[in-house]
Formats: C-alpha cells, sequence, structure tokens
C-alpha cells in the first residue's frame, strides 16, 4: 500500500526533486506551497520526470486552519518533509522579522498538527548554516551550534531546538533533521531544476544566468578571505543525492529502523570547494566562458565550511555521488533548456 507524505515547499527546488525520488520510491506525495519562490509548473516538470503527478494545493504553512482542513481531507498522512521556508542568507539579513515570522510559525503549526492527524515523523530541512563559521574542519554534527551570522542561520537553529524540546516533551512523533550544505545542479531530465523567481541570490543560478547571458557578470563577493585563492569555500552537492537521503530518511523513520525520536545528520559531499574554483570548474566542464567581478564581501557570509558526511554515509547507508563538475554541467543543461522553452 503506498504511504502518503506531504512535503511542503514541495514546487521549491529541492522539494521538486524530493518529490521525484519519493515517487520512484513508491510514495503517494501531497504537495503545499504558497508559490513565492516557485510557479505551479514545476508540477508539470514533476508529472514530466516521474510520469506521476502529485496532488497538490496552494496552501502557506502560516494557515494553521488550511492545514487542519488539509490533514482533515488528505487522511492518511503518515509523514510529513518541510521545506516551506526562506532560505536566502544574504536576503535575511535585510529582512529579519520576516524570515523570523515565516520560519518559525509554519514549522509551530505543523508541529502543533502532527498529534491531532497521527502523523508519525516530520524530516526537517536544516543548513549547515547552524554551524555558523566552524572552528574544525570538515564539520561533524556534534560541532558547537555557534551563534548564527545570520537571521536565516538563527531560524534553522531555533527550529531545530523546537524539534528538539517538542520531542522531548514527549509529542508523539519522530523527526530527522538534515543539515544541507549547498544543493546545485538540476535532475538529468531537466524538466525540474533551481528556478528561483527574480534575481537570483544564489551562486549557481546567478552563474549560469550569467553564462546565458541573461546578467552581465557574476560578482565574486570577496577574494581576501584566509583560503587558499581568496574566495569562501563551500561544500556543493548535487539536488537528486541531496533528494535521495530524503527518502532514506523517512523510510527509516517509517519503518521503525530506529529507536531514536530525533536524529541528525549532515548533507554533503565532504569535499570544499571556493567560488572561483566552481567558476572554473564551470567553463571547464561546460565549455562556456563566465564573466565575473570580484566585489565587496557580503554580509553574513561564512568564509569556509564543509561537512563531514561519516555519519550519513554509515547510518543511513547514503553516499553523494555526483562530482562538482557533472553537478554543474547538470545545471547548465537545464539553464538550456530554459532558454530553449523561452522562461529565460
Ligand atoms: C555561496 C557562495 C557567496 C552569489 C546557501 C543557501 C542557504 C543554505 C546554505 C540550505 C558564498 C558566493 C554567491 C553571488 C557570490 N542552504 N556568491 N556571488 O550563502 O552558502 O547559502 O547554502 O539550507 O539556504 O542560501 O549560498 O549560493 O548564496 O553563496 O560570490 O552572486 O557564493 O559569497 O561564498 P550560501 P550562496
Amino acid at each position: 500500500m503506498k504511504q502518503k507524505i506531504l512535503v511542503t515547499g514541495g514546487t521549491g527546488y529541492i522539494g521538486s526533486h524530493t518529490v521525484v525520488e519519493l515517487q520512484a520510491a513508491g510514495y503517494e506525495v501531497v504537495i503545499i506551497d504558497n508559490l513565492s519562490n516557485s510557479n505551479e509548473a514545476v508540477i508539470d516538470g514533476i508529472e514530466k520526470t516521474s510520469g506521476i503527478r502529485p496532488a497538490f494545493l496552494r496552501l502557506d504553512c502560516n494557515d494553521k486552519e488550511g492545514l487542519r482542513t488539509l490533514f482533515g481531507s488528505h487522511t492518511g498522512i503518515r509523514g510529513i518533509i518541510h521545506f516551506a521556508a526562506s532560505k536566502a542568507v544574504g536576503e535575511s539579513v535585510g529582512k529579519p522579522l520576516a524570515y523570523y515570522r515565516n520560519n518559525i510559525v509554519t514549522l509551530l503549526n505543523l508541529l502543533d498538527l502532527m498529534p491531532e492527524f497521527k502523523i508519525e515523523g516530520i524530516v526537517f530541512s536544516s543548513s549547515c548554516t547552524v554551524y555558523g563559521q566552524p572552528d574544525i574542519l570538515p564539520v561533524t554534527e556534534d560541532a558547537p551550534v555557534k551563534p548564527a551570522l545570520s537571521p536565516y542561520g538563527n531560524t534553522k537553529q531555533i527550529s531545530e531546538e523546537i524539534i528538539r524540546d517538542a520531542i522531548h516533551a514527549g509529542l508523539p512523533f519522530k523527526s530527522i533533521i538534515l543539515r544541507y550544505f549547498n544543493p546545485i545542479g538540476a535532475h538529468p531530465g531537466a524538466e525540474i531544476g533551481e528556478l528561483p523567481n527574480g534575481v537570483p541570490q544564489n551562486l549557481v543560478p546567478f552563474l549560469t544566468q550569467t553564462a546565458m547571458g541573461i546578467r552581465t557578470e557574476l560578482s565574486v563577493f570577496g577574494n581576501d578571505y584566509n583560503t587558499p585563492d581568496g574566495s569562501c569555500i563551500r561544500d556543493y552537492i548535487h539536488v537528486v543525492d541531496l533528494a535521495k537521503a530524503h527518502v532514506i530518511a523517512m523510510d527509516r523513520m517509517l519503518e521503525n529502523k530506529t529507536d531514536e525520536k530525533l536524529e541528525i545528520f549532515n548533507l554533503g559531499t565532504g569535499i570544499g570547494v571556493s567560488v572561483l574554483e566552481l567558476i572554473h570548474a564551470f567553463e571547464k566542464g561546460t565549455g562556456v566562458k563566465v564573466p565575473y567581478r570580484i566585489v565587496g564581501r557580503r554580509e553574513g557570509d561564512i568564509e569556509k565550511v564543509w561537512a563531514n558526511p561519516g555519519h550519513a554515509n554509515s547510518v543511513l547507508g547514503w553516499t553523494a555521488h555526483e562530482t562538482v563538475e557533472d553537478t554543474l554541467i547538470s545545471a547548465w543543461n537545464w539553464q538550456k533548456k530554459l532558454r530553449e522553452r523561452g522562461i529565460q
């Protein structure tokens, strides 16, 4: 019998790729999304990729009564994967109250309703930004959570504490917290990918739009960091590798593969790549030059962070497989498909 899963933010970048992997694993998926940073055409892309059209309802997780109605009509939802949140580090510095309201209230609404509708588990989309600037790299899950350098990162820290305290208080559900590093790339079928509304905040969509001529040049936010080439270092992971980890996590909770009620995993490749190295990897992989200019640092940016993925590798049996060059090629293929369709 197909298990039914709710995916909040399921028309978003990571959400849509996760829906495809959930469907491939035999789950029935219900998507809710307020379409603030995506559009409903993504549902068509999911169907073209997986062959299965997920149920979709335009709904904001801030709307608690709307959520209650949803759970009442879509009976049998056993688990939730919660992606719906604002997620741009730089933007959060300028809009802190909007980030705290959106990212915290939505989680509280879901946790409040889970016991009422006997929903057994929630996979929470967290982030390596909870580590701040780690003292030791690669960073492990037991690294101290340091004061966040951005309101976005702080909302993820607070959300993790809310989940921990709720489970400690005995609320009847489990949770697996997944701390993403930097998801990039697109499904090889190029029917889904990263398509933020407006000017991209993240490096790779801005890079591919620059390569396509949509943007005149890429700004590299600083080359005076304490790194080999002076630019920031991140752990860039293929979004499909990341999506597959969510299915493993949901299986683990619903099949009671562990007695733990709360687990935390880093989802990264374990390889640190600088901004300049990433640009050069893109140019090498695609043969397309990217015009860029070194500018000042971006407030809220962490200097260098990459994962020790050993816990996820050993406990979940999950490993990121794609190289950064192949991942960038998938991002470029997606950008070309958008151009073919006249979307960008
Ligand atoms: C990467 C690097 C920038 C844009 C992201 C998500 C966040 C979280 C962690 C999941 C930085 C530099 C960027 C540009 C640049 N993911 N950069 N020029 O800030 O690491 O955070 O991953 O939860 O949600 O935002 O990603 O792509 O914005 O930046 O030089 O035009 O690229 O300074 O060093 P970031 P990013």
